[in-house]
Formats: C-alpha cells, sequence, structure tokens
C-alpha cells in the first residue's frame, strides 16, 4: 500500500544539531526511528526535497540515495552527506552512478552532497533490488542489508546460544534483530510467550516473518524505556548494542540492563552476551541479585543475572 504522506520535504536520519538545516516538517523515514514512514511506500516522483544522513553500508546506502531518487519529483532537490570516515568521501560518486550532477562540500568532518532529481535518472531498480529485503540462503531467514549482522551470524549471539539453556515460561527477546535468539528460544515447548522487539523497524519486519510462531509478538520499539504491559516474565534474552549512531555508547546497554530487570519477576532470569572489554558487570550488579558468568571465549562473557 502507498503512503499517503508522500509529499513536501522529507528527511533521513537524525543530522546532529547545527549540522545542517531540515525544513520544517519533513516526515522521518529513517527506519531507526519508531514510527517513521517506510519509503518503500511511498509513491514515485512524489517528494518536494530529501535530506539524508547517508548509512555507511553500500548496498544499505545506494538503497537509500535510489529510494530518494525514486520518490523525489524531477528537479527537486536532494542533499546528502555523512562523515567523512564512515562512507561521506565515496557519496559524491554513488550519486554520480545514479547519473547526478553533484556540488560537494566539506564542512566539521562531513562530506555533503547536493543534487537535483535527474529526469532520468539511471541503475534505481538494480540499486533498490540488491538493498531490499530477501531470504538469506546461508541463514535460511528473511534480512536486509543494513541490519544488525544481515549476512552471518554474529560470533556472540552464537556464544550465547552455546551457553543458554532451554528456557520455559513467558520471556522477551530485547534487541532481537532479525530473531536469531528467538528462533532458538522458540525451539523449547516450554517457552509459552515471547515479546521481541527491535528499534530497527526493518529488523522488525523480518523478525515477524521468520518467526511466524502465536506464541511470539514482534515491536518496532525503543528499549531505553521498558515495553508497556510487560511484566514479571521468567526470562529475558539479550546481546544489548553498544553502539548509537555509530558511535560507542555504553548507556545504551546499561538502558537495556534496567528494563530487563524491570520486566522480570522477582528469581526471574536474564541472559546476557557482551563483548568481554564492555563493563557490564557492575550495571548487572547494582540492577539483579545474582550474577554469574557462564561462558567465556572469542572476546564475549555470557552473564546469567537472576533477580
Ligand atoms: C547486537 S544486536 C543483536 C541482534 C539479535 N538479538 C541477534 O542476536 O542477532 C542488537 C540489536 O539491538 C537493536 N537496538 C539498538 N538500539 C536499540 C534500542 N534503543 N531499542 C531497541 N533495540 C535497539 C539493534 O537494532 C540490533 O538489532
Amino acid at each position: 500500500m502507498l503512503d499517503k504522506r508522500a509529499t513536501g520535504a522529507l528527511i533521513y536520519g537524525a543530522p546532529a544539531p547545527g549540522l545542517i538545516e531540515v525544513p520544517a516538517g519533513a516526515v522521518q523515514l529513517s527506519p531507526l526511528v519508531p514510527g517513521s514512514t517506510d519509503v518503500a511506500g511511498l509513491p514515485d516522483a512524489s517528494a518536494d526535497s530529501v535530506t539524508i544522513l547517508a548509512p555507511p553500508g553500500t548496498l544499505e546506502r545506494d538503497f537509500v540515495l535510489a529510494q530518494a531518487l525514486r520518490v523525489l519529483k524531477p528537479g527537486a532537490p536532494l542533499v546528502a552527506f555523512a562523515p567523512k570516515d564512515k562512507g561521506g568521501s565515496r557519496l559524491k560518486k554513488a550519486l554520480e552512478g545514479f547519473g547526478c550532477t553533484v556540488i560537494e562540500d566539506a564542512r566539521k568532518h562531513h562530506r555533503f552532497c547536493s543534487a537535483t532529481r535527474p529526469a532520468k535518472p539511471v541503475g534505481l531498480d538494480a540499486a533498490i533490488a540488491a538493498g531490499a529485503p530477501r531470504i538469506v540462503e546461508s541463514l535460511g531467514v528473511w534480512s536486509q542489508p543494513g541490519v544488525f549482522s544481515w549476512d552471518r551470524p554474529d560470533p556472540g549471539s552464537l556464544k550465547l546460544l552455546e551457553a543458554m539453556p532451554a528456557l520455559k515460561g513467558r520471556g522477551a527477546d530485547l534487541g532481537c534483530g532479525i530473531g536469531v535468539l528467538a528462533l532458538r528460544i522458540l525451539a523449547s515447548p516450554a517457552v509459552m510467550a515471547l515479546a521481541c522487539a527491535d528499534i530497527d523497524r526493518r529488523a522488525v519486519d523480518c523478525a515477524r516473518h521468520n518467526l511466524d510462531d502465536p506464541r511470539v509478538v514482534v515491536d518496532w520499539a525503543d528499549l531505553r524505556r521498558p515495553l508497556d504491559g510487560l511484566a514479571d516474565l521468567d526470562f529475558v534474552v539479550m546481546n544489548p548494542p553498544f553502539h548509537d549512531g555509530g558511535a560507542e555508547d555504553r548507556a545504551l546497554g546499561q538502558g537495556f540492563v534496567a528494563t530487563a530487570a524491570a520486566m522480570l519477576r522477582k528469581g526471574g532470569a536474564c541472559w546476557l552476551v557482551a563483548n568481554r572489554h564492555l563493563p557490564y558487570e557492575a550495571g548487572l550488579k547494582a540492577a539483579f541479585a545474582t550474577v554469574t558468568l557462564r561462558a567465556e571465549g572469542g572476546g564475549y562473557k555470557v552473564y546469567e543475572a537472576r533477580k
């Protein structure tokens, strides 16, 4: 279904204040902002302008640029920008590859590329197909370039799966991604219900395909706050994020720990994997009655924390 909000100004991402002027009322397209509009649902040649904080991955970036050029009216302006060392220096070439004439500008460690939508952009369909959701054969599940570890299992998640016993009761998978951990959790018939959530709409869409099970609900949500209505859970499982917008953000993982503690019943278990260098132990000990290191190796630590 096409989205009727497809006119006016569009913005992809959340630029730091003062970096660039974003038109008032611009419609947010980033899949990392819960509630935002999916650019794939917007009609062709319908938007007046687009401003893009371009993501760093090549397939993801080209998908976003191609979708933006598809939805822009011919002649309408596009500004794409990114930190120089996170794909900014490759933006001009990428846009020229779609047939744009680009003016490039450098400031505040970013590259800014301005263009207008050519009358006949080239290569849009191929870039959109290359960045679209699909079944990744090596994983056997739906995924999409740009989501966490999109085309291979994460070694930290594998470590957690090795160490975790079959679970039972009602639980949650926080930051579920495409559902790699949830698939294993659901293999236990003693699991009665599983609430999955992630901030990335693309991951949530894939997880909804991958976890086609009446015990599962998948939410698109920011887990720095507990999910409404979820309490007294028997277990929580997570491989928490420690990056926000490309920068290491330890508070994010600690926020997940607090969310897990708030959602569990007394005696409920939180299974967590983390990179060995990240200081989770103090946060876990503050929020839980017991914290046990269950496995260590390959640069990861797996904890079982009981409330
Ligand atoms: C390390 S990945 C783990 C993904 C999946 N559980 C797995 O093991 O493959 C962390 C996940 O947390 C999500 N995430 C990051 N920040 C978040 C937030 N504030 N709220 C909810 N999810 C978030 C990311 O999109 C990502 O899918």
